[in-house]
């Protein structure tokens, strides 16, 4: 063995509580320090400490790199939609590394089974029957990328082609139905060879980005019975909206498509009573996308997929080798999803369901709620006057669920809003990201860390108040 290696065998009790301990340092200090800062122009890093061992590393990584990272773990990190990571599920992902096992085959350790049982205890939570089984991916995309990949399997079915055989091509041309797409619909289409232009815009109602009922119904109308599939929206990224599940799934019971709904932090308005009839409908879907790292609050990377058609997720995902085995009645992770070998994701989400439960889950996601109501009513009710004499914010949606989206005065393009969350990100008081809702550039705020209080929210509109009186 290399002497560094077993210098580090050796001083492995040491090396990890030095480990630890900055681990914890940065944990605590989440408070004051910038919530995120601006990166520098990469320079040529000197080879210093190169080969250095374990210790000499770490040192290297808390002078260098330590300093210029975000407080993203923390609670006024309302960029994109971020969440934390709570004390238990750090546990399950420090023991994640340490253990390191590989949950992908089902005949050398029962990992595997922990990860089949917290999918099942997660899609319960969110209203999910036994119908829908699942798998852990790496994020939001890629559970949206596993949800269309069946899709295009089943239209291939209706159409008499066997997409995970005869490939992409042999399909021609299809259609994707939605309201306000994510991103990652898009990328995903693109990833899967159906092209970014297949998603053709559906209508949404006044005001909002849930798709109109009526409007989804003239389009599936003038499809003339062929088959197509259709991206619903639970939460949608600018304003938390929510596409009618019930209306779609009526809709659904008259025309020919698949559904997926693209639920990746909406999922969880099913644990607030308050807000839970917007998701009502999420079972019926054929394939539903949910992210762990979002609002369960477990560390990077974590979602989970989940289907009624397990059989055609076989066909797409199954990966033959002799060394691998027969798939059988209980496949292995390896046949379900994009990846073959990959990290023990489960046990973080494991470790969050097993510490907080359901109601620990609720609480985190009903305070975010509060919070992002609370910023929205602090926006509303404040006269401080922008500089044109108007109101300094303007609220552009309801507070449906989690997000705050709000015009600024003053900044109405997208380099002014660009500058504006600039000098708000060197205030070092809180992140927030910027967006084009219904043609207006404005910025959002989403809440889903588990940290986040009321105080917090005082502390992010002052610092943007802040930011106008300097104007
Ligand atoms: C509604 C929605 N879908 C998909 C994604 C993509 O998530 P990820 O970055 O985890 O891939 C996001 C991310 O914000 C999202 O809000």
């Amino acid at each position: 063995m290399h002497e560094l290696l077993k210098h580090d065998l050796e001083t492995l009790p040491e090396l990890l509580a030095q480990t630890r301990a900055t681990a914890l340092q940065s944990l605590q200090g989440l408070d004051s320090q910038p919530v995120a800062v601006q990166p520098q122009t990469p320079q040529a890093e000197l080879q210093r400490a190169a080969g250095g061992g374990a210790e000499a590393a770490l040192r290297l990584f808390e002078q260098r790199w330590l300093p210029r990272l975000s407080a993203s773990a923390g609670p006024r990190y309302l960029g994109f939609v971020t969440g934390g990571a709570t004390p238990a599920s750090l546990m399950g992902d420090w023991l994640t590394s340490a253990l390191d096992q590989n949950p992908t085959a089902g005949w050398d350790s029962e990992a595997p089974e922990l990860e089949r049982q917290t999918v099942r205890e997660l899609g319960s939570w969110f209203g999910l029957s036994e119908a829908h089984e699942g798998a852990f991916v790496s994020g939001a995309t890629m559970s949206n990328f596993v949800g269309l990949a069946l899709a295009r399997e089943w239209l291939g079915e209706q159409r008499g082609v066997r997409v995970s055989e005869a490939g992409a091509a042999a399909l021609g041309p299809v259609t994707f139905f939605s309201g306000a797409a994510h991103s990652s619909i898009h990328k995903a289409l693109s990833m899967l060879g159906l092209g970014r232009n297949a998603v053709q815009a559906v209508a949404t109602l006044p005001g909002r980005d849930a798709i109109d009922p009526q409007a989804l119904e003239l389009a599936l109308q003038a499809q003339a019975g062929a088959p197509v599939i259709v991206v619903a929206n639970a939460g949608t990224v600018n304003s938390g909206d929510f596409d009618a599940l019930p209306a779609l799934l009526a809709l659904r019971a008259r025309y020919p498509f698949w559904l997926h709904v693209d639920a990746a932090f909406g999922a969880f308005a099913a644990l607030d009573e308050r807000v839970a009839a917007q998701v009502q409908g999420l079972d019926g879907a054929d394939s539903v996308c949910i992210d762990c790292h979002k609002w369960l609050n477990v560390p990077y990377d974590s979602a989970l997929q989940f289907s009624r058609h397990r059989d055609l997720q076989l066909r797409v995902f199954q990966n033959s080798a002799a060394y691998l085995g027969e798939i059988g009645e209980r496949p292995d992770f390896v046949h379900l999803t994009p990846e073959n070998s990959r990290r023990w994701r489960a046990l973080p989400a494991w470790f969050a369901v097993q510490a907080y439960g359901r109601a620990g889950q609720a609480e985190i996601v009903r305070r975010n709620i509060d919070c992002a109501r609370l910023l929205g009513e602090l926006l509303q009710q404040d006269l401080t006057p922008g500089p044109d004499g108007g109101p300094a914010f303007e609220l552009l949606a309801p507070v449906r669920l989690n997000i705050v989206c709000f015009a600024v005065a003053g900044c109405t393009d997208a380099a002014s809003v660009q500058r504006f969350l600039e000098r708000l990100r060197d205030s070092g008081e809180a992140f927030l990201t910027p967006t084009c809702f219904r043609g207006r550039w404005a910025v959002r705020a989403a809440f889903s860390n588990w940290r986040s209080e009321a105080s917090d929210v005082r502390r992010v509109h002052a610092a943007l108040l802040a930011l106008l009186s300097q104007a």
